[in-house]
């Protein structure tokens, strides 16, 4: 099928080298003239795992293109995929204004029939606008407006995308759903589940999904101080209760709280659409209180271990939000080495992917070029993104390097018992704190 995709941002580009792969036409349409011209030398303008070489296939079979003209993606086109940002108001609501426009340059640009998708983040009640959109601006063509909801994690977004939980297809019109299903076969073929609600449902189980994790996680959050209060230990707890399959393992890891473009937006958006709808989420709101909350935790932990912070070196580990990308945007380590900063520290930072990106937004945070430079004269390390090369810290030469031997380990990533015996005071999350063993 020949499918255009609006956007290449997280959600856009994932998208079209996917359909690329299990076999469709793809054209990508950006503004930004600059990224279309990397993106047509098969040089990505963000790290995600596989997507490199899954553009740099389609490229190589003419399958994918990317263009500045929206025309060449929509004309003659069978599906168009909005994958366009919606970013946060002053107020938490999500703006709309790029999905208002997507839809009216597929209006302008349509010249047959089309299936249009929305895969951006967005309120329930969206896809109605969006069909108002396109019938006010075209009055020839027949649009099906269909939403087809992402559940892809960054990091993993070409895996996700190729192996998902669920495809999640809501509209109101048979032929949308009928294209969509033909579109996305070979993923079905392979065992894919494909779910049809109305157009409303998908767009309200995403902002649904999204916050019902953020809610485990500040659960594990709030639990956390609960275990430092009593000497209980939160991982355990976690465990304990993760094997049950009612409550299940995944997304009760206490730490730092969630960050990145999505969760923070989407529970501060999910909460004011219920407010306009005259629903008071305080749930939601409480969720989010408790993921600001943890970055009070750790500075206060990082402050009584090192009493007067003016003058003192923290060693970073990690700036992205989470492992696996170089994305720093709402990132929980960012917002605790402004805390420090703040607070007269000078903090090094290091992440294995997200050096450049964490630099361009706070440039008053220095970073070093490897992990172990980061290390020299600190007087604390501070674990704040759980990559895993970070489980295998050499402590003996951490030690080495450092003017005190001191880990905050804000993702319990570490084995507790093993940095107390290579000498180092070990300051985690929700569980019992060591003093060195020699
Ligand atoms: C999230 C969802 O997981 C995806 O399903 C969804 O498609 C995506 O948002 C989106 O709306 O676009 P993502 O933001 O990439 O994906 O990241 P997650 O892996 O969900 O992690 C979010 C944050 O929660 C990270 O900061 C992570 O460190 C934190 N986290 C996660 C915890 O603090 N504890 C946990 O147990 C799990």
């Amino acid at each position: 099928m020949k499918v255009g995709v609006i956007g290449t941002g997280h959600v856009g580009l994932p998208t079209a080298a996917t359909l690329a792969h299990i076999g469709h036409d793809v054209v990508a349409y950006d503004t930004l003239e600059s990224k279309i011209e990397q993106l047509n030398r098969g040089e990505m303008p963000f790290f995600e795992a596989q997507m490199a070489e899954l553009v740099r296939e389609g490229l190589d079979a003419g399958r994918i293109s990317f263009t500045g003209d929206p025309a060449t993606a929509i004309k003659g086109a069978d599906v168009v995929f909005i994958c366009v940002g919606t970013p946060p108001r002053s107020t938490g609501e999500a703006s709309l204004v790029a999905v208002e426009q997507a839809a009216e340059t597929c209006a302008r640009c349509a010249d047959g029939d089309l299936v249009v998708v929305d895969k951006s983040t967005v309120p329930a009640g969206t896809g109605e606008r969006v069909a108002e959109v396109l019938s006010h601006h075209n009055t020839e063509n027949n649009f099906a407006v269909v939403s087809n909801p992402e559940f892809l994690r960054e990091g993993t977004a070409i895996y996700d995308s190729l192996n998902p939980s669920r495809i999640l297809v809501g509209s109101s019109s048979d032929r949308g759903l009928e294209v969509m299903k033909r579109l996305y076969q070979p993923l079905i073929d392979r065992g894919a589940l494909f779910m049809t609600t109305d157009i409303a449902t998908a767009e309200l189980a995403k902002h649904a999904s999204n916050a019902f994790l953020a809610l485990k996680i500040s659960f594990a959050n709030a639990l956390a101080r609960i275990c430092e209060a009593t000497g209980g230990d939160v991982v355990e707890v976690a465990d304990a209760m993760g094997v049950d399959p009612r409550i299940g393992r995944a997304f009760l890891n206490a730490g730092l709280g969630y960050g990145g473009y999505c969760f923070p937006k989407d529970i501060a958006a999910f909460e004011r659409l219920s407010s306009r709808l005259g629903y008071d989420f305080g749930l939601l709101r409480e969720v989010a209180r408790i993921n600001d909350e943890t970055i009070d935790a750790a500075f206060t932990k990082i402050e009584r271990a090192l009493w007067n912070l003016e003058g003192k070196r923290v060693a970073m580990l990690g700036l992205s939000f989470k492992p696996g990308t170089d994305d720093t945007r709402f990132s929980p380590a960012l917002a605790l080495a402004a805390r420090l900063i703040g607070a007269g520290v000078t903090v090094i930072g290091y992440d294995p992917e997200a050096n450049a990106t964490a630099s361009r937004e706070m440039p008053e945070l220095e970073v070093a070029q490897d992990l172990y430079s980061a290390l020299e004269q600190a007087d604390c390390v501070v674990i704040a993104t759980d990559w895993p090369e970070f489980a295998d810290l050499d402590l003996q030469k951490a030690k080495e390097l450092m003017k005190r031997p001191l880990i905050v380990d804000t993702r319990n990533l570490l084995v507790p018992a093993a940095v107390a015996e290579a000498g180092f005071q070990y300051i985690p999350m929700g569980r019992p704190e060591l003093k060195p063993r020699q």
